[in-house]
């Protein structure tokens, strides 16, 4: 019988702190993450020097309880996975100096994750991924289509070049005066709405997998101050149910494409945007439709956590891969194979 790996895993990308101990790379033992979002409420937004602040308060007794959760002293632990990037660099630091630390104070391999492989490998924690495999990632700052042949090989086919989906959902929210952070609001009022307000989608070149939402979150821009300077008041919920149409649409026909042309076994959604319900409906629909396996991770293990870090770490210390305590905060960190 072979023993048991456990991975601590530590994520301070944003503004969630977060711990989580995985065991064997697919079991949460323990998932620990405390939220800043009240604070960054007053601001409309995230306040990278806030957001740091909060991490260095809270990251020892994060990772204090997701052990003590887990009922494991750290010397039973395999190895500490951290988000390496991408990132606030001031938020990312203090995760990685706490795991460095951690690491060095006990003996044990340092493995740098980046967040959107962390992402991914949400859906590890609820089902075997099936290879080749097509991840669609819709966080706050990043929209991305992934293309995996295997465990850690990544091909990023399509991307945004301008918004995210989940900047594209806040800034819209914040033009219609609804809170932070906007994307359940907006998803709130549009699954209420009567009405749709009909708003342009970026297709882009035919055979691209690029997105673009700037053009997007212009036209509801352009389309509230029409109206005010018409003195007509604007709906919320019609525009939030337009807003939220074209960016289902687009994200569902491009992902539909490219499970046809690579022939892909199974399909995964990640990041916090994933947590739209008509996006999920609308994905669900489309692959049910093409015959494919779909899965979304629960909400929970869409928004930012730690336990999909570990999730990731996991597969990566399996494989071999370590990092050194060295590791810097890298707020670009492109996402390449860790196997090919
Ligand atoms: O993955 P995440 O927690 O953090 C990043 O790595 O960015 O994603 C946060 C983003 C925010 O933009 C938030 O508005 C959006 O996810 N979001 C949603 C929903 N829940 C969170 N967007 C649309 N509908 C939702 N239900
Ligand atoms: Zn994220």
């Amino acid at each position: 019988m072979t023993k048991d790996q456990y991975v601590l895993g530590i994520e301070t990308s944003c503004d969630e702190t977060a711990a989580s101990v995985v065991k064997n790379g697919i079991e949460i033992v323990s998932n620990v993450v405390a939220s800043q979002i009240q604070s960054q409420k007053r601001f409309g937004g995230v306040v990278p020097e806030i957001a740091s602040r909060h991490h260095v308060e809270q990251i020892t007794i994060v990772i204090d309880e997701a052990l003590k959760k887990a009922g494991l002293a750290p010397k039973e632990l395999d190895a500490v996975a951290v988000t390496e990037g991408p990132g606030l660099v001031g938020a990312l630091l203090i995760g990685i100096n706490a795991a460095k630390a951690f690491a060095f104070a006990h003996g044990l391999p340092l493995i740098g994750v980046h967040h959107i492989a962390g992402h991914i490998y949400a859906n590890e924690l609820m089902q075997r991924m099936k290879f080749p495999l097509l991840a669609i990632i819709v966080s706050g700052g990043h929209t991305e289509l992934v293309i995996m042949k295997g465990h850690g090989s990544f091909e990023v086919i399509g991307e945004t070049r301008d918004d995210a989906a989940g900047e594209a959902y806040d800034k819209v929210a914040r033009v219609l005066g609804l809170p932070y952070p906007g994307g359940p609001e907006i998803d709130r009022l549009a699954g209420e709405s009567d009405d749709v307000i009909e708003f342009p989608r970026a297709w882009l070149e035919p055979d691209s997998y690029d997105f673009s939402f700037s053009g997007l979150k212009s036209a509801v821009i352009n389309y509230k101050h029409n109206l005010e300077q018409r003195g007509e008041k604007v709906n919320p919920a019609h525009v939030a149910a337009g807003f939220q149409a074209s960016v289902v649409e687009v994200l569902t026909t491009k992902a539909r494409r490219a499970a046809e042309e690579y022939q892909v076994k199974q399909v995964v959604a990640a990041g916090g945007v994933a947590a739209n319900k008509q996006l999920r409906g609308s994905l669900e629909n489309a692959f049910k439709e093409m015959n494919i396996p779909f899965y979304v991770p629960p909400i929970s293990l869409c928004t930012d956590n730690a336990a999909m870090i570990a999730a990731a770490g996991s597969s990566m210390f399996t494989s071999g891969v370590r990092s050194t305590l060295s590791m810097n905060g890298r707020p670009g960190m492109e996402l390449t194979s860790w196997h090919e």
